[in-house]
């Protein structure tokens, strides 16, 4: 397993921490040789620290920039100093949640500036790059089962994660002739700082236990099928939406 990605570079956002340092550290473990780190979190960050060691302790030699990703001009720059990347995993997202009628445009537009228009940014210049190589390459979304199912009190965020979803089978189709696969992953309730800034201990244990597998997943779940949607083992899947969700999404057991 150690040598699935050899030779290969990486670039994930929102990496600093949760599921997107989890990717890291996973594609780092599965022999990647550079894994470029893009978040808006400072290099000098105690848990982007920890990330970057994480990732090198794996194996990897780390790349960290950071850098915002609904920035074209930052996202170019990044591509440009990142070198010939093979893999691309976008995970970066924000969410602000409040039903349509507390909402604002100013609390809609910064998330989908993240989610759609950084996804946009980083998965052309990805593409762009991987198609002039001539080598082919994988990009991965993590999207959300909320692409699918309407939770209240997140209209941007669902609304932008269905959209992630539908570029992406769009990017499968044009990109398929240069050998360039995308795949989506829907995540269901994961264990991340970021849900942790939303719910207290008790709620995640007591709501988690409701849940079809008991528990809410955590970052390394989302990473290991990251991990197997960019290696040789899924080189005939594209255009495919894998939930990685403990069931959340299926009608309850009577
Ligand atoms: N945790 C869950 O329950 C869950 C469920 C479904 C989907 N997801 C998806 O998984 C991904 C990661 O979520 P998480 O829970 O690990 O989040 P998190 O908040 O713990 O981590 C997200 C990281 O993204 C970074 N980030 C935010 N905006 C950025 C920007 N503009 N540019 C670059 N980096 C930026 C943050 O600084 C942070 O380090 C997201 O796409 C999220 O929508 C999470």
């Amino acid at each position: 397993m150690a040598t699935v990605l050899a030779g290969q570079t990486a670039l994930i956002t929102g990496a600093a921490r949760g599921i997107g340092a989890a990717c890291a550290v996973e594609l780092a473990r599965a022999g990647a040789a550079r894994v470029v780190l893009c978040d808006v979190r400072a290099s000098e960050d105690e848990v982007t620290r920890q990330t970057i060691r994480d990732v090198q302790n794996a194996g990897a030699e780390v790349l960290y920039q950071q850098a915002d990703v609904g920035n074209r001009a930052a996202m170019e720059a990044l591509f440009a100093s990142a070198g010939a990347v093979d893999i691309l995993i976008n995970n970066a997202a924000i969410n602000i949640r409040k039903s349509l009628l507390e909402l604002e445009p100013d609390d809609v537009a910064p998330v989908w500036q993240v989610i759609l228009w950084g996804t946009f940014h980083c998965s052309q210049f990805a593409a762009r790059q991987m198609a002039a190589s001539g080598r082919g390459g994988s990009i991965v979304m993590i999207s959300s089962v909320h692409a699918e199912r309407a939770f209240p009190r997140s209209t941007s965020y669902n609304g932008a994660k269905a959209a992630v979803n539908q570029m992406a089978l769009t990017w499968a189709a044009e990109l398929a002739p240069h050998r360039i696969r995308v795949n989506v992953i829907e995540p269901g309730w994961t264990d991340t700082p970021g849900e942790r800034t939303f719910y207290t201990e008790e709620q995640i244990r007591e709501e988690g236990a409701r849940l079809p597998l008991g528990r809410l997943g955590t970052p390394a779940e989302i990473a290991r099928a990251a991990r197997f949607l960019v290696s040789p083992d899924a080189s005939y899947i594209t255009g495919a939406i894998l939930r990685v969700d403990g069931g959340i999404v299926l009608p309850k057991a009577p």
